[in-house]
């Protein structure tokens, strides 16, 4: 028989309240080492005289258990809930260290199971150690998402940033423990409450609460759409052909590469196609339109996405919007492309159909500091004529410019 690679037995402390694992009393009792967060050491019977690493950071615990494997002393290492799931097995396996994990019952699980929802359905993202803006505009384009947090982006961070949507929060802290608090609130209340640390933070949309819609139990969180997009038009009421054809939008769309955790303005947005579209793709979405009148929640309705619709003209109705990753000018004239480009967004993408505007906008980017490419756009679809015969209908031609932050 072959030697036995020495492994570290990586075990969860459950979210739930529920007892650790039997095997880890075995495993601790002949442990050399012990590592994990002062709690978790504090929950578990770690033998006295036993090695112990307190994390704090990460490093010097990664070369202690490095040192142990090559020892051949056996190793723990606690961790919260499921150590695979948005956990510490990704750091030891990356340092190249072998291991045995023990899950226990994540935060997440246990978290829907507290606020009573089903979450098959939900997105988890992390705040954790990155930047928590993507997962922010997560919690502002899906119906459910779990959030975990760190120290500086929790519930009050993630609260202030969903002002103007509607969504109800679940935060819970300290999972599992007699400190234990499940508390069901709204943005504006969590933005100015004191929360302590660990929490994680559920934000759903009152139809997910509800149980009447929301969570896709059937899909991914953010599957491409099942129904494709670059829509035809009739796929969204609209008034007196103000709409982006099907053909410049599939360009547009592409160009603003939506995806879940990026914000888009869809600005002078009409019926709304663009910015329903990259919603579909997962994008969080911000719509900015004078007219109280234009259908663009009835259309995202529709389409079963999530359009926070902002009624007010361009370029005042921008001020105090959320910085957003890429912005579309579909309406308003330069001085909206002037302010947009002073929110310095990695992209925007502008159609126009008047000429005397191309060049202004370009330049207006350029000097901005954007690369600028474009492209004319005529699309001549098929229609019929009598007897059966074909003809090309023309549609308007569109210039379409895409401005790049290097
Ligand atoms: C690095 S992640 C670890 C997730 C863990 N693997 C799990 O399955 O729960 C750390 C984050 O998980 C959440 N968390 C972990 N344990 C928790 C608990 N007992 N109660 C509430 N949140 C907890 C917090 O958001 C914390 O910042």
């Amino acid at each position: 028989m072959g030697r036995v690679t020495p492994t570290v037995l990586v075990a969860g402390i459950d979210a739930a309240g529920r007892p650790a694992h039997p095997a880890l009393a075995e495993a601790l009792a002949g442990a050399g080492l012990v590592v994990g967060a002062a709690r978790h050491l504090a929950a578990v019977p770690v033998p006295p005289g036993c090695a112990t690493v307190v994390l704090g950071p990460l490093a010097p615990a990664l070369d202690r258990l490095a040192a142990a494997v090559a020892a051949g002393t056996p190793a723990v290492v606690l961790a919260s809930g499921d150590p695979g799931f948005f956990g510490i097995v990704r750091r030891l396996r990356a340092a190249g260290l072998p291991v045995r994990v023990l899950p226990a019952v994540s935060s997440v699980a246990a978290a829907f199971a507290r606020a009573g929802l089903p979450w098959d359905g939900a997105a988890v993202v992390t705040a954790h150690g990155r930047d928590p803006r993507p997962a922010l505009n997560a919690c502002r384009a899906l119906p459910a998402v779990a959030v975990l947090t760190a120290p500086g982006a929790g519930a009050a961070e993630l609260a202030a940033g969903l002002a103007g949507w509607d969504r109800r929060l679940v935060v819970a802290e300290h999972l599992g423990t007699p400190d234990e608090r499940i508390t069901w609130t709204t943005p504006s209340e969590a933005a100015a409450t004191t929360w302590t640390d660990p929490h994680v933070v559920l934000s759903l949309a009152p139809e997910t609460v509800a149980g009447s819609a929301g969570m896709r139990a059937d899909d991914q969180p953010a599957a491409a759409p099942a129904g494709g997009w670059a829509l035809p038009e009739s796929a969204y009421a609209h008034r007196d052909s103000m709409i982006t054809k099907a053909e410049v939008r599939a360009l547009a769309v592409a160009r603003l590469r939506p995806r879940l955790g990026r914000l888009v303005w869809d600005v002078g947005a009409g019926s709304g196609s663009v910015g329903i579209e990259c919603a579909l793709l997962g994008a969080a979405v911000l719509a900015v339109e004078r007219d109280p009148d234009a259908p663009i929640r009835a259309n995202a309705a529709r389409h079963g996405v999530d359009v926070r619709v902002v009624t007010g003209a361009a370029p005042g109705a921008l001020a105090g919007l959320p910085d957003p990753d890429a912005v579309f000018v579909g309406g308003g004239g330069l001085d909206v492309l002037a302010a947009v480009a002073d929110r310095r967004p990695p992209r925007v993408v502008v159609t126009l159909a008047a000429l005397d505007r191309v060049a202004p906008a370009v330049h207006l980017l350029r000097a901005a500091g954007y690369a600028v490419d474009g492209s004319q756009l005529a699309a001549a679809r098929l229609a019929d004529l009598p007897g059966g015969s074909l003809r090309l209908a023309a549609t308007n031609p569109v210039v379409l410019l895409t401005g790049e932050l290097p």
